[in-house]
């Protein structure tokens, strides 16, 4: 009885710390105004479902909440998670010096854990170092970056980090009002995953947006990103935007996706990714080129081994994020062009010259030209 009076004692400090009535309170919890008048009385002891809504009704501290559920004869981590109770004894078995080490190393991570969910995104990163956009001029670069830079300056962000290829002048930009542009250079060119790497010094430990401008995201689409930044808001784990595939010829083209849980309308927790699969894993979404990335990703990058082409992907580093934290996929459903088809079209017609076949080189000309009727329709 004792511990149900200084449950009653607490609430009813509480409460009237906060200046509300018990029907006050009973509202902004969402239970019965009786309820309250029996925890005061202590002729109740509220189940930990109960407890948690008026813990939360009562703005109370951590400490706090501590003392109320000791007080309701809970444990004070049960309800948070089975998980965390078993961590808890085990650490109460390690050496002091050994559980100080662990929980000196927790809260660090805790600190940074929460610094970050109050960053926002601020910064855009480009890559144009591939082989494609090395081909073009400093204006016509520029010219097939601008869709990207109208995507940027959508969704409010400030900065554009531009990787381009050694020697290559900084491309002619149209920049929308407010956008400032800084440039790294990747040498050597090791992949996607390592033009990302190189940009961490001036990332730093922020989360950022990457846009991949051979992926042209046209009329409403173009606000994809936007889109990208409130999921990150929402739900502060990174994001990749992924499309549906006509052909599975496609698969081994683009980076895929299997998605798991849904979340909301057109948005699921990310259940695996693969980098162009040439053989297997034939279901699942191709990831487009638009992401928004927690910083961790820099570590993610620095752990994950080189592909066969001794190139460094994204993709197997969000693989590996995925098995510390969650990723999300948004489901882009408007209209794209996607400059691939280019890359498929030039081997193709290599492989077609190489081996003489008339066929191969009538479908690359099929794709030519839709290529070519795509980019004219922009
Ligand atoms: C990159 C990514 C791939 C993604 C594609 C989208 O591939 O690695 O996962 O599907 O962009 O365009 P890349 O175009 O660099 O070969």
């Amino acid at each position: 009885m004792a511990a149900q009076d200084r449950l009653a004692r607490l609430v009813q400090g509480y409460r009237e710390r906060l200046e509300l009535t018990k029907a006050q309170l009973a509202q902004r919890a969402g239970v019965s105004p009786s309820f309250i008048t029996y925890i005061e009385r202590g002729q109740r002891r509220p189940s930990q479902a109960m407890l948690t809504r008026l813990m939360q009704a009562l703005d109370l501290t951590a400490s706090e909440k501590r003392a109320l559920l000791q007080a309701a004869g809970h444990q004070p981590t049960a309800g948070l998670s089975p998980r965390l109770g078993d961590i808890t004894e085990q650490l109460a078995e390690l050496p002091q010096s050994e559980r100080d080490e662990l929980i000196e190393e927790f809260s660090r991570m805790l600190g940074r854990w929460r610094e970050l969910r109050r960053k926002r995104v601020r910064r855009v990163v480009i890559p144009v170092a591939g082989w494609q956009p090395r081909l073009l001029s400093p204006e016509q670069l520029g010219k097939m970056l601008r869709p990207a830079l109208q995507e940027t300056a959508l969704a409010g962000l400030s900065e554009v980090v531009l990787v381009l290829a050694p020697g290559k002048a900084v491309p002619t930009l149209k920049l929308p009002r407010g956008l400032k542009v800084r440039t790294v250079v990747q040498e050597p060119q090791l992949g996607l995953g390592h033009a990302i790497l190189i940009t961490q010094g001036v990332v730093g430990d922020e989360p950022f947006a990457v846009i991949l401008p051979d992926d042209i995201l046209l009329g409403e689409g173009r606000q994809c990103l936007q889109q990208m930044l409130a999921l990150y808001e929402h739900y502060r784990c990174s994001v990749v935007a992924v499309t549906g595939v006509e052909g599975a010829a496609d698969f081994k083209n683009y980076g895929i996706a299997q998605l798991g849980q849904p979340l909301q309308e057109k948005v699921y927790l990310v259940a695996g990714l693969h980098e162009k699969p040439t053989k297997g894993r034939r279901s699942g979404l191709t990831i487009v080129g638009r992401y928004v990335l927690v910083p961790q990703i820099f570590e993610a990058l620095q752990a994950t081994p080189p592909d066969k082409n001794n190139e460094l992907q994204l993709t197997d580093a969000l693989n590996l994020l995925l098995r510390r934290q969650r990723i999300s996929a948004f489901v882009y459903t408007e209209k794209l062009f996607r400059v691939t088809p280019i890359k498929i079209l030039l081997e193709q017609l290599i492989d077609a010259l190489d081996e003489s076949r008339p066929e191969q080189l009538e479908q690359a000309m099929q794709i030519t030209k839709e290529a070519l009727q795509a980019l004219m329709n922009l």
